[in-house]
């Protein structure tokens, strides 16, 4: 049988970096919550069958909100963790036991908090990964010099940027992978799920992204996004 392929969408983070009461995943952005622009990338995918969103228990911002042009893939749960692994894993217990997601499917984790994904980057991750052994993650090589800061910022030496690139989301590997990998008392704190799958003895595989997949993190990011969202529409209503 062909392997299916799910979204998972962690947003049960509060964005203690944003310095906002309101988690981030909420915060406006081009008229919308955050959060609303990695739903609708991934419900619009043809090739993706469900989409799960994961909130914080006690959120009760989601409901401010109207998602009915989504109701065919989106399904929503409250049980988010204490740590992004722990939301991921949480859902995909919730998600196993209330859907037809099988060991062999792909399960694609996007962060809520990267609202720029382009449908061509998602379809290059589908295309690329799809017939893999382990699976992988959009990446962009790092750019910029690289310095060790010492004492008082005071540069301890310049480190060698070879072979170093920066790991964005979607990151897509099989539920019965993942569920194993994240299983695992170590992959608790860790900020992705790659490295959960790393820890198994596995080369989950670099799939060349651009920086305009970017994170929300701190505010300036929220501007950035907004100038790459005009930029995207611009584009997609000029073909
Ligand atoms: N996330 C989650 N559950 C957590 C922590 C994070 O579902 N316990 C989610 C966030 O909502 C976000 C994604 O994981 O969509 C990436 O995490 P990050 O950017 O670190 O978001 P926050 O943890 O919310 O932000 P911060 O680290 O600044 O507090
Ligand atoms: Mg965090």
């Amino acid at each position: 049988m062909m392997s299916k392929f799910f979204a998972l969408i962690p947003a049960a983070g509060s964005g203690s970096r944003m310095g906002n009461k309101l988690p981030k995943q909420y915060l406006s952005l081009a008229g919308k919550p955050l959060i609303y622009h990695s739903v609708r990338t991934l419900c619009h995918s043809s090739e993706i069958t469900g989409v799960f969103v994961v909130l914080a228990p006690g959120d009760n911002e989601w409901l401010k909100y109207d998602w009915s042009e989504f109701y065919s893939k989106l399904v929503v749960f409250d049980c988010g963790g204490a740590t992004r692994a722990m939301s991921i894993l949480n859902g995909l217990k919730v998600a196993s036991e209330s859907s037809s997601i099988g060991d062999g499917d792909w399960v694609l984790v996007h962060d809520a908090a990267r609202p720029c994904l382009s449908e061509s980057l998602l379809n290059k991750l589908l295309n690329e990964l799809a017939d893999d052994e382990v699976g992988g993650l959009l990446a962009v090589p790092l750019a910029d010099t690289l310095k060790r800061g010492g004492t008082d910022n005071r540069v301890e030496k310049t480190e060698s940027r070879k072979d170093l690139w920066q790991a964005q989301t979607p990151q897509m590997f099989r539920f019965r992978l993942l569920v194993d990998a994240l299983y695992r008392p170590g992959s608790i704190t860790m900020t992705d799920d790659a490295s959960a799958v790393e820890a198994l003895g596995l080369h989950p595989k670099l799939v060349l992204s651009d920086v305009c997949n970017l994170k929300i993190t701190y505010p300036q990011d929220l501007i950035l996004a907004e100038l790459i969202l005009r930029a995207q529409q611009e584009e997609s209503y000029g073909e």
